[in-house]
């Protein structure tokens, strides 16, 4: 078995991290695209980061038309397998992507980012400022990232994480074109890979272009 390396690029990394994966995902969505996506009225939706598809698939079930987009192409397999098990393979669509180089095309109603974290060799910001280019008019840009480190995670003790403030700024939008739903920190009981949990720090970047 390959072990991940953070020196890897992108794609051999995420493949060595999925082919560790004993168990399919729990297909539990994330709690931000929950929490600020439900009851948003259903249109196109583009998942960066997709990893085995919860997110999209969850979207789907409530309406949308989803694309995922992932470096991982075991992890977009899985997602097309999950789909169509949960019978929203009609609108749901998946795709390979390096993100810091090339994000679908189109233009989007929901654009959201859970946690695209990579060690490496991997322009997250760039990527982000792309995501953010791909939100239609009245559309929401919905980031959740890390701004703690869990106890169990690959990233390096001594990460420093940037604030939602910081995030939004790194964005460099421009401001009169979009409106702050939320940015903030928000706190979860996290759980790691062997039931293990801790109080983790989550940012969330939640922006609506008008
Ligand atoms: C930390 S996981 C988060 C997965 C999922 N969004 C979630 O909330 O659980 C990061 C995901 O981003 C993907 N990823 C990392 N770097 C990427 C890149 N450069 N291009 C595309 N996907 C990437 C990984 O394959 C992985 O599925």
């Amino acid at each position: 078995m390959t072990i991940p390396q953070p020196h890897d690029d992108p794609a051999t990394f995420w493949e060595a991290h999925y082919a560790k994966m004993t168990k399919p995902s729990g297909g539990r969505p994330s709690a931000i695209l929950v929490r600020f996506a439900d009851g948003r009225r259903p249109g196109r939706a583009l998942n960066l980061g997709c990893a085995q598809g919860d997110d999209v698939i969850w979207l789907a079930r409530r309406g949308w038309f989803a694309t995922g987009a992932d470096v991982a192409e075991s992890a977009l397999n899985a997602a097309r397998q999950a789909a169509q098990q949960a019978e929203v393979s009609d609108r749901t669509h998946f795709e390979w992507h390096d993100l810091g180089v090339s994000v679908p095309d189109g233009k989007f109603d929901l654009v959201t980012a859970m946690f695209l974290h990579s060690p490496g060799k991997f322009d997250c910001v760039a990527a982000l400022r792309r995501a953010a280019e791909a939100v239609a008019p009245g559309g929401l840009l919905l980031i959740g990232s890390h701004g703690s480190r869990a106890p169990w995670s690959w990233a390096v003790p001594d990460t420093v994480y940037l604030t939602a403030d910081d995030e939004l700024a790194a964005l460099d939008l421009i401001r009169s074109k979009w409106r702050n739903l939320f940015v903030g920190p928000i706190e979860r009981v996290a759980k790691g890979p062997h039931g293990q949990t801790a109080t983790v720090t989550d940012t969330v970047v939640a922006v609506e272009r008008h």
